[in-house]
């Protein structure tokens, strides 16, 4: 009988390189000739690799801007012609896995620049996985085909898939636990005998924050403004109309008259949002009385967590947020499905502290929010890391604003 295993090697060697140096081959190539000898292999065969080329990872040395797009860009070329099915399952591991890691290095206060060699072992990997492309029936191309590209889009889109997914049961009352401690730290800098009696919440999401208010402010009026369709209806499934009212909207123009609110919030939603900051803080403002409150927290950033998050999303583009949330969530806790899927799918775009501070103080006193120890990234709750500013560049931007009156 004819042993196949003994009779066929197949070479792949790699071409198409600029620095391969092909006499570190010479001891392997004679290593081979003994093989086959002593094997008694009859047959040879010389596989070339399409657009074989090792991947270089000495042109990724230190984390600048252009890191992770390069890692990006070389990731999504050699996962591109690999089934959906297995990419889409290896994408969500690389996404999962680098949010991991980066929390990791935090929590231990590690040097970010233990991301750099991590990433490059991820590249190394999908390299390996790139070899699948030499059999035919892994050519699928149909990736890339019909995808959307308005990223804020997809950021819309996304928000409203998975709020009414991430928070069903007791997984809404995880999350308000998480937002109570927030809401008493920019209460408590509220005037005491300031009761307000109207009280919108901009991008409510799942109304958590109008939930937590509602006990401290028991004779006010709520109103929640999403552009999420589902997440809209699912608010209205929970909450007790006569108190609560849910409308449908777009942050840029509010559908309220001008100064209708007592207290205004927008928590982790204009830099979701394409129109510029200005024109967004200015028509929230608007409907803040003269004295009243405008709580705001937007990204400020400019550090590594920022660029990785647009690696996220430059690996996940591909992957249909349907099979993402499932794979996710067949692993995670709701709470860590949701903020992987808004990394991996939400749009963020940075603010410059000073500019948002002058920004402010046009319309009023603003005081800075120090944030929650162990959930908001701010210098004063992450005194402890002392690689802040790379990670986090200025971190996020937490005010109170108290309008002229
Ligand atoms: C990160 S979530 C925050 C939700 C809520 N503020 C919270 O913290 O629980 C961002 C929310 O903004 C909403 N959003 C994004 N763009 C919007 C827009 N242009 N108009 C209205 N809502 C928007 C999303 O649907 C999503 O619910």
């Amino acid at each position: 009988m004819l042993d196949i295993k003994k009779q066929f090697i197949v070479f792949t060697f790699p071409r198409e390189s600029n620095d391969t140096n092909y006499s570190s081959y010479v001891p392997l190539f004679f290593y081979f000739i003994i093989v086959l000898i002593m094997q008694n292999i009859t047959h040879l065969a010389y596989l070339p690799v399409k657009g074989f080329e090792p991947v270089n990872t000495k042109l990724i040395n230190k984390y600048n801007q252009q890191f992770f797009p390069t890692i990006a860009s070389k990731i999504n070329f050699c996962l591109e012609s690999i089934p959906n099915e297995v990419q889409f399952e290896i994408r969500c591991n690389i996404a999962y896995r680098t949010q991991y890691m980066f929390d990791y290095l935090g929590r231990t206060n590690q040097s970010p620049e233990i991301l750099h060699e991590y990433m490059k072992t991820v590249l190394l990997e999908c390299d390996s996985y790139r070899l699948l492309n030499v059999s035919e029936s892994f050519n699928d191309k149909t990736i890339g085909a019909n995808l959307e590209t308005d990223i804020y889009k997809i950021t819309r889109e996304s928000f409203n898939y998975m709020w009414p997914k991430t928070t069903r049961g007791n997984d809404y009352k995880n999350s308000l636990k998480m937002v109570k401690p927030r809401v008493d730290q920019f209460i408590s800098l509220i005037d005491r005998t300031f009761k307000p009696l109207s009280i919108l919440d901009s991008g409510c999401g799942p109304g958590r924050y109008l939930d937590c208010l509602s006990s401290i402010y028991p004779d006010a009026t709520f109103h929640g403004l999403d552009q999420g369709k589902d997440i809209l209806k699912s608010n209205r499934d929970r909450f007790d109309p006569s108190r609560f009212q849910f409308h449908s909207g777009h942050v840029n123009k509010l559908p309220f008259d001008d100064n209708a609110m007592d207290l205004v919030l927008s928590v982790g939603v204009l830099h979701h949002v394409k129109d510029p900051i200005e024109q967004t803080i200015k028509e929230h403002l608007r409907v803040v009385k003269p004295g009243g409150y405008f709580f705001v927290f937007i990204v400020g950033g400019d550090g590594l967590e920022m660029s990785m998050w647009s690696f996220l999303r430059e690996i996940m583009r591909p992957v249909p947020k349907e099979i993402a949330h499932q794979k996710f969530a067949d692993y995670f806790v709701a709470e860590r499905v949701q903020g992987l899927l808004d990394h991996c799918y939400g749009e963020y775009f940075l603010t410059n502290r000073d500019m948002f501070e002058s920004l402010l103080a046009k319309y009023g006193e603003f005081q800075k929010i120090p944030g929650i120890s162990g959930a908001d990234v701010t210098k004063e709750s992450m005194s402890w890391d002392s690689f802040f500013d790379e990670r986090y560049g200025e971190g996020h931007l937490r005010y109170l604003i108290k309008k002229n009156g």
